[in-house]
Formats: structure tokens, sequence, C-alpha cells
């Protein structure tokens, strides 16, 4: 089912129009999402809550939007579930294996489940076993592997048939930096003639690989667009400042003004990065931001007004939700309560 009835070329966009969510009465996971996203990895990011699992299960036909529209090319997620599933590879946030078949056995069932004709389901797990390299786990039980070869075994599932449209959620949770490197740079290959979207609230796991990224915040899109226009929000933002011993509350008690990033402590005092929107103290040194830093200054709605108006692919204005992030506000806790 290689490339299922799409023909080649022409490139495979997923749009969303207004897209909602809603669970209940009361919770709103998604609420008026705008996007488009075309080929090449796509990195969806945002704090805990914010609705990333929810947009995802939406576009995988898992889970019906409450309001809006979410297309796949020329499929709607709500009528053509049907059609969207034969091109589509999707790593849930919480995959649970089988752990007592082989890792070969999980793939050629998982084959059978997507439609592979039986004549042709070896040589696919062959081709996912390499890609993901499992090679030499392949007779082993689930159950044995260890976190790193379980999320590999994830991806090499999603990856069966070849799919136009991968999506995999928060796929480098759990794994140690050696296999996140990996993982990423696999993840970064994958994107070549396919949109990948992928999900996780740690920056670095998109840094250097995503062609564009969204941030989800309380079910809203507060920014859509490159990684280098996210880091941009962060400028003239960023500061690093020596803070003495007898200073320490200000960085242990900041004002609502000042969000400490990182702080290392040396003998006498501390050496901090902070975000502000001006001097801290009038004693800052301004610094380059990273793309964390447009994140987290995105999220804590110190870029609030930078980023209104940001502009996604294909020039597409997208519309701020009322509010976006609230200042000072922590984000992060989404609800889980
Ligand atoms: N089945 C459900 N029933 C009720 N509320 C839900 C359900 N699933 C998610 N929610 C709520 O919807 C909001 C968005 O959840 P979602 O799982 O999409 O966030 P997320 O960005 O994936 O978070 P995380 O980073 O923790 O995975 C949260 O407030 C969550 O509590
Ligand atoms: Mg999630």
């Amino acid at each position: 089912m290689a490339a299922g009835g799409w023909g080649g070329g022409d490139g495979l966009r997923v749009v969303t129009q207004g897209l909602t969510r809603r669970y209940g009465r009361g919770v709103m996971a998604l609420d008026g999402v705008n996007l488009e996203i075309g080929e090449g990895l796509f990195g969806l990011l945002g704090p805990n809550g914010a609705g990333k699992t929810t947009l995802m299960r939406i576009l995988a036909t898992l889970l019906p939007p409450t309001a809006g529209r979410a297309t796949v090319g020329p499929y709607d997620v709500r009528r053509d579930q049907h059609e969207i599933r034969r091109i589509l590879g999707y790593l849930p946030q919480e995959f649970g294996l089988y752990r007592r078949l082989a890792v070969g056995e999980v793939l050629e069932y998982v084959a059978g489940l997507k439609g592979i004709a039986p004549g042709r389901r070896r040589a696919e797990v062959d081709r996912v076993v390499e890609i993901t390299n499992l090679g030499d786990v392949r007779r082993r039980p689930v159950g044995a592997l260890s976190g790193g070869m379980k999320r590999r075994l994830g991806i090499a599932q999603a990856l069966l048939g070849s799919p136009r449209l991968l999506i995999v959620d928060e796929p480098t949770a759990g794994l140690d930096p050696e296999e996140r490197i990996r993982f990423r740079n696999l993840l970064s290959e994958l994107g070549r003639g396919r949109v990948v979207i992928l999900s996780t609230h740690v920056v670095a796991d998109v840094e250097s690989i995503a062609l564009r990224v969204g941030v989800l915040n309380r079910g809203h899109l507060v920014f859509s667009g490159d990684p280098e226009g996210l880091r941009g929000l962060a400028r003239g933002l960023v500061w690093e400042l020596w803070v003495p011993d007898e200073h320490i509350d200000r960085i242990t008690r900041p004002p609502q003004s000042v969000h400490p990033i990182s702080t290392r402590m040396m003998p006498g005092g501390a050496e901090v990065r902070v975000l502000s929107p001006e001097s801290p103290w009038g004693e800052g040194r301004p610094v380059e931001p990273t793309l964390e830093d447009g994140y987290v200054a995105l999220v804590l709605g110190f870029a609030g007004d930078a980023a209104a108006g940001q502009r996604g692919m294909g020039g597409t204005p997208y519309p701020q939700a009322a509010g976006g992030p609230a200042p000072g506000g922590a984000g992060g806790d989404g609800g889980w309560r």
C-alpha cells in the first residue's frame, strides 16, 4: 500500500479551519485553530494540556472535532476516515504494546491490520526494521526492550506502508540523549516527501530539524511559522546578569516582569539568564535568544504582542484567538487537576 491511492509529486497539505474540540461542558481543548502544514517536519510545541494530543487525534481521525474543519489533502477528517487512515502512520503518546510477542511478530501483526497483503508483509517489516535499526532485537519479546527500543518500535509500526502523513506524539519522551539525537535525525529524514507532525514540549527536539513550528497554549494556536520567527519573538527580551549573594532574592522571588531561565551558582553569587521586557535592575547584558527563549517568552506572555499577526505558511495570517497567552501566567498547568 506504498502511497495508497495517492499520486506522487503533488505535495500533501494538512489544513485546519476554526478547529475546535470541547470535552464535556468544561474543557476547551482546542479553540478555533487555523493551521496549514506542508511536507517536511512540523514541530508542534506546547506545555502540558495545551491541546497537542487532541489536535493529533483529530487529524488521525480518532476523535471528531466539536466544530470547524480539518482536511488531509482532499480528505476531510469527518467524512473520509477510511481514506485518511490509508495514508496515515500514527504513534500515539501512550503506545500499548503486546509484551509477549517478539518485535518482528508485532510488526507483522500491525502490517496485517494496516491491510498490507500477506505476500508483502515480510518485505515491508524488513524495511521498517532496517530504518529504525531494530534488526538485532527482532526476535526479542517486546517486554524485554529498553524504553528507547520501544519508542523505535513505535516509530517502526507507524512507518509500515510508507504513510504520506506521519503523526508522532511525544516520540522522544523518556529517551536518553544519545537515543534522542538518533531519533531526531531519523525523523528529519522521514520528513522528506511526506508530512511529519511531531509534538513535544522539549524545544530542543525540534530545534534543528523542523521546517515549521506551531505553538499551542491552552487550546489556542499562538504561533505558526519558521523556527527563526519563533526565536525572534524573544529578541530584546533575554538578558544575563550577575546577582551577588546579598541580592539573591531577586531570582528566588523575582518581580512579575522578570522570569529567570537559568541560574549558575558560583562563589559569591550567581550568573543568571532572564526574560524581561527591559534590562533587569539596569544591570542586564543583552544576549541573543535561543529557540527555547522564544517559546518560553511566548507561552509566558512576554512576547504576546509581538506574536500577534504572525504569518504562517503561504502567507496566510493566523488570527490570534481572543486573549492569547495570559501575561505573567505560568502556563503549563493546562487543567490537569
Ligand atoms: N478524554 C478527555 N476528557 C476530558 N478532558 C480531556 C480529555 N483529553 C484531554 N482533556 C483535556 O484537554 C486539554 C488538552 O489535552 P491534550 O491531551 O490535548 O494536551 P497535550 O498538549 O497533549 O498535553 P501533554 O503535553 O500533557 O500531552 C487538557 O486540559 C486535558 O485535561
Ligand atoms: Mg499530549
